[in-house]
C-alpha cells in the first residue's frame, strides 16, 4: 500500500505565531508543511515569500512544499531553493517554461511538481513525465484558503492515476490541494492522491492532532480500497 502525506497549509495558520502552530501539527504527526506562496497577480491574493520558508528552515527539519501560485515562477525557484525548500510545485496555467522551471528544481536535487488548476486538463502533464515528482491538482481555485472542495476533482484524480501508472510513470505522486477535511478525504485517496494538502481543517480546529488522525484514518482506508481495485 502506498503511505499517505498530511500537509498542513500554514496559509490558515496565526502568522504572529507560525513557529508554535508549525511545531502544533508536526508533533500531531503532520508529513509535510505546505506553503502558499501567491503574487496577487496569478492569483488575486498576496501571501509569503521566500524568508518565511528561510525562517522555518531554520526552526523545522520537516520537509518544506512550496506551492508557487505566481507568474514566471523560473525566476524566483532559485530564492526558494536557497531558502530551504524541499518540493516545489509551479502552475503549467503561470508559465510557458514549464519543463524549464521543473528542471531547474530538479537539478537542484529537490522534487518537482506541476500544479493544475481545475480547468486544466490532465493531458498536459504528458510531455514532462520524465521532469516531475509529483502532479497536485487543485480541488479548488487557487487563491483562498477556506473554500468549498469541488467534488468533479476526484474523477479527475482518478484519471491522473491511471494516466501514470499505464504510462509506466507510477512513481509519479498526486496531491490534492482546497477543501480537504476528514469528509473529502476517502474520496480523494481512494482515487489515488497521496499527498493531501490541508488548511482550515487542521489549523482552524482547537484539537489539531485529532483532526490530523481522523484525516490519516480515512487516508488509509481510501488507499486501502484503492488497492483493493
Ligand atoms: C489555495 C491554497 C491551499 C489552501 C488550502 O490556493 O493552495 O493550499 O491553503 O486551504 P483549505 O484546506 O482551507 O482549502
Ligand atoms: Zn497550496
Amino acid at each position: 500500500m502506498r503511505n499517505s502525506l498530511i500537509a498542513p497549509s500554514i496559509l490558515a495558520a496565526d502568522f504572529a505565531h507560525l513557529g508554535r502552530d508549525v511545531h502544533d501539527v508536526l508533533e500531531g504527526g503532520a508529513d509535510w508543511i505546505h506553503v502558499d506562496v501567491m503574487d496577487g497577480q496569478f492569483v488575486p491574493n498576496i501571501t509569503m515569500g521566500p524568508v518565511v520558508v528561510e525562517s522555518l528552515r531554520k526552526d523545522t527539519v520537516a520537509p518544506l512544499d512550496v506551492h508557487l501560485m505566481i507568474v514566471k515562477p523560473e525566476q524566483y525557484i532559485p530564492d526558494f531553493l536557497e531558502a530551504g525548500a524541499d518540493s516545489i510545485s509551479v502552475h503549467y496555467e503561470a508559465t510557458p517554461h514549464v519543463q524549464r522551471a521543473l528542471e531547474m528544481i530538479r537539478t537542484a536535487g529537490k522534487k518537482a511538481g506541476l500544479a493544475l488548476t481545475p480547468s486544466t486538463p490532465i493531458q498536459v502533464v504528458e510531455n514532462v513525465l520524465p521532469d516531475l515528482d509529483y502532479v497536485l491538482v487543485m480541488t479548488v481555485n487557487p487563491g483562498f484558503g477556506g473554500q468549498k472542495h469541488i467534488p468533479f476533482m476526484t474523477a479527475k484524480v482518478r484519471e491522473l492515476r491511471r494516466l501514470l501508472d499505464t504510462g509506466g510513470f507510477a512513481q509519479i505522486q498526486i496531491e490534492v490541494d482546497g477543501g480537504i477535511n476528514s469528509a473529502t478525504t476517502l474520496n480523494v485517496s481512494q482515487a489515488g492522491a497521496e499527498i493531501l494538502v490541508v488548511g482550515s481543517a487542521i489549523f482552524g480546529q482547537s484539537d489539531r492532532k485529532r483532526a490530523i488522525g481522523q484525516i490519516r484514518q480515512q487516508a488509509e482506508q481510501g488507499q486501502q480500497q484503492l488497492q483493493t481495485h
